[in-house]
């Protein structure tokens, strides 16, 4: 990853302090993840570094999707669909590194971190700004 690759920045803050530290992890770890791929880390050690955050990815989607169904938002369904998008495009990237960790696609990477920034700024954003009544 690169200068331009996308990190925490505070206009991804939500105003909710739990949500917000939970993004900041989700970043920190798929960074890290990244960089022990760099490093050359084997094999074990990368796919216990992406279980983890695939664990934690999970329980993230489940406390934000918690807050949807109690505020009867209308876009769960929609939001729910996209976070199943992510887990199963971390999965493959799991797969991947299972089946052939020299092969193992650095672009997944990139992708799941510009996937998450994107996700967080506009359909997390769409529900932690929405009117309440
Ligand atoms: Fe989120
Ligand atoms: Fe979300």
């Amino acid at each position: 990853m690169n200068t331009d690759t996308p990190g925490w920045s505070p206009n991804l803050a939500m105003g909710h302090p739990e949500i917000d530290e939970q993004h900041r992890m989700l970043i920190h770890m798929i960074r890290e993840l990244s960089a022990r791929m760099d490093a050359g880390e084997h094999r074990q050690g990368v796919l216990d570094a992406l279980q983890g955050l695939l664990a934690y990815a999970a329980t993230h989607f489940e406390d934000e999707e918690e807050m949807m169904e109690e505020a009867e938002w209308e876009g769960l369904d929609r939001h729910e669909g996209l976070h199943a998008e992510f887990l199963w495009k971390a999965g493959d990237l799991e797969a991947q590194l299972k089946d052939d960790y020299a092969q193992a696609s650095r672009e997944l990477l990139e992708y799941l971190l510009t996937w998450l920034v994107a996700h967080i700024a506009t359909e997390d954003r769409a529900f932690f700004s929405r009117a309440r009544p």
